[in-house]
């Protein structure tokens, strides 16, 4: 049996300059989808699979994200005054048990592989969950990706990476892997590349920002040179631990949503609302109307 996966880093120092102005004042991270954070869905993800403590690398304007997941007296105080026994239960059940945050700052934007190195006195000697916070892995309730992952883990050992298709115009925005043609969950992986140019990808699997990682990532990262972008990637990393660790790729069978990008994020929200059972009926009524008053051209 592998060593356990404790721990997960989420690196949330990113600009988020893609929601400007939202993001202004506000990180990304912290945009709702439906009524949870963007954030607090991927750390519901991670608990799930039981990780035990959170690593967020932050950065800058970020200090409210670390407030998100503190308690909040006044507020409780005022849930209790006014009875509202329920909402005070859920906001209890949302916040992470003492001790089992941590926050540390990126201080430059230097790339993930940066980001993620900056984790690495607090992950210590253990393999790790990383989860990119942009990316919601959404599988109606099921079994949950990173959990689907531990459990591919618990067999292979190593590191796993998730990975999903893409269509071919869009191979340059990701990692791309590619596998070896084998049936099974978890697929060895032969190639690994970051943002490659277009027509030379291997393939059409797409890292999808879910990962179990040995420490022994650290020691390249901090030697690792800057690559796609001019940033430090955790990819050139991982494809030289390739050399000598095992890396497999597990097909994440759900939608993945790039609340990074605009599109992603609206399609989150409505995926989300329309899985909500308090929610879903009136929504869709809506959503029909809305179609049928043509303010929104249906196929
Ligand atoms: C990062 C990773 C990339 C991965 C992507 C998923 O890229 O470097 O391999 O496919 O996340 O969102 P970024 O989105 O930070 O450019």
């Amino acid at each position: 049996m592998p060593k356990p996966i404790r721990k997960a880093i989420l690196p949330v120092a990113g600009l988020g300059t893609r929601f400007l102005p939202a993001t202004k004042a506000v990180p990304k991270e912290m945009l709702p989808v439906v009524d949870r954070p963007v954030v607090q869905h991927v750390v519901d993800e991670a608990l799930a699979a039981g990780i035990e403590h959170i690593v967020f690398v932050t950065g800058r304007n970020k200090a409210v994200i670390e407030d998100h997941f503190d308690r909040q007296f006044e507020l409780e105080r005022t849930l209790q005054e006014r009875g509202k026994q329920k909402l005070l239960e859920e906001l209890g059940d949302d916040t992470p048990k003492p001790g089992t945050t941590s926050f540390t700052r990126q201080q430059l934007p230097l790339g993930l592989g940066h980001a993620v190195w900056c984790a690495r006195d607090i992950i210590a000697d253990e393999p790790f969950a990383l989860l990119l916070p942009d990316m919601l892995h959404f599988d109606n309730g099921s079994q949950g990706c990173l959990s689907s992952m531990v459990e591919a883990y618990e067999e292979t050992g190593g590191n796993v990476v998730s990975v999903y298709e893409v269509p071919d115009d869009q191979t340059n925005q990701y990692g791309i892997v590619g596998v070896e043609d084998r049936p099974g969950k978890a697929r060895p992986i032969t190639q690994m590349v970051e943002k490659p140019a277009r027509g030379t990808a291997p393939s059409n699997l797409a890292i999808s920002g879910r990962y179990i990682l040995q420490p022994s990532i650290f020691d390249l990262l901090e030697k690792q040179d800057p690559g796609a972008g001019g940033e430090i990637q955790l990819t050139d990393a991982m494809l030289r631990l390739n050399e000598r660790e095992r890396f497999f790729a597990v097909t994440f069978e759900g939608s993945v949503y790039d609340c990074g990008s605009k599109i992603g994020f609206l399609m989150a929200n409505v995926a989300y609302a329309l899985s909500r059972p308090d929610i879903e009926p009136e929504f869709r009524t809506e959503l029909r109307k809305l179609f049928s008053l043509g303010a929104v051209e249906a196929d």
